[in-house]
């Protein structure tokens, strides 16, 4: 099984090591309770690098709802057994003290990107994934770091992020994992009642639709409001948003004419949901 580290100075230790034998490393960083979406980015990331690191941390900066942050789920010792038959090299989930020592002060905000969609409706989350990212690439001295397209948009600020502040660390994404039925793979799919997971993967199936509506030439508006009466229909109680936007920058697009995402959040049963495909 993988080790499992608490402290900044003991992972330095190891990451000194393997960096002096000429090693690469790999990060990626979770907030736990692991499932087969994250074992995929570690997979991944011991097929392209010679060490692993997977980092476990709760991060309590991206919460904007403090309720969110007490219910989240915490796995610990599953997570360690999932990461074992992954051949991951270590573990690194330090105290929150570890990483935000009294006196923190910094912030990483990173403009645009982090601003319509997830960003509009959790003020600050991206603020607090910005910072914990820059600061995780700094503890780890990672050579590449991997991350779900599941968080499309977290994906494109963090890609942001090593352009604008130069972090020597090549970003890799990777495809995100579903259930049989089409739901995408969450932590907070649990929390689902079976009524409601039954009614769960309706909100891909729905996106699914309005992207083969939008390339058979449906007007965006037309193609996006089909999908949200469907998402309301299947039985969620509210659609935050069901918006075309350009791939990278995530402007809002009024025809298909580049690389889009249609990207999804909406309500089930109190939890949560968020989706994205390519279009
Ligand atoms: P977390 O939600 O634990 O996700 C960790 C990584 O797993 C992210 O890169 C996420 O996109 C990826 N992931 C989650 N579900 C997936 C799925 N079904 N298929 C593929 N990848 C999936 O995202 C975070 O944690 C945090 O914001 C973090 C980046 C760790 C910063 O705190």
């Amino acid at each position: 099984t993988p080790v499992i580290l608490r402290s900044l100075a003991d992972l330095r230790t190891v990451v000194r090591s393997w960096r002096a034998g000429g090693q690469t490393i790999g990060v990626v960083p979770t907030m736990g309770a692991l499932h087969a979406g994250h074992l995929s980015l570690a997979r991944a990331a011991k097929s392209g690098c010679d060490r692993v690191i997977v980092t476990i941390f709760v991060n309590p900066k991206q919460f904007n709802n403090p309720g969110d942050l007490a219910k989240y789920p915490r796995t610990e010792a599953a997570d360690a057994a999932l990461l074992a038959t992954v051949a991951v090299d270590v573990i690194f989930a330090p105290p929150p003290d570890e990483v935000y020592p009294p006196g923190f002060a910094s912030t990483v905000s990173v403009s645009g990107v982090s601003a319509p969609l997830e960003g509009a409706h959790r003020p600050g989350h991206f603020d607090g994934v910005a910072t914990v990212v820059a600061k995780l690439f700094g503890m780890t001295e990672a050579d590449r770091a991997y991350f779900g397209e599941k968080d499309w948009q977290q994906l494109q600020v963090v890609r942001r992020l090593v352009r604008d502040l130069n972090i020597p660390i090549e970003i890799m994404g990777c495809e995100t994992v579903r259930e049989a039925d089409g739901l995408a793979m969450s932590s907070r799919n649990v929390r689902l009642s079976s009524v409601a997971r039954a009614q769960a993967p309706a909100l891909h199936a729905a996106m699914q639709c309005a992207a083969e509506a939008l390339r058979g030439g449906v007007p965006v508006a037309a193609a996006l409001q089909g999908a949200v009466v469907e998402v309301l229909a299947a039985g969620f109680s509210a659609v935050d948003y069901i918006e075309l936007r350009s791939a990278a920058l995530l402007e809002p697009l009024e025809r298909l004419d580049q690389p889009a995402r249609l990207l999804a959040a909406a309500e089930l049963d109190g939890v949560r949901l968020i989706d994205n495909i390519g279009v």
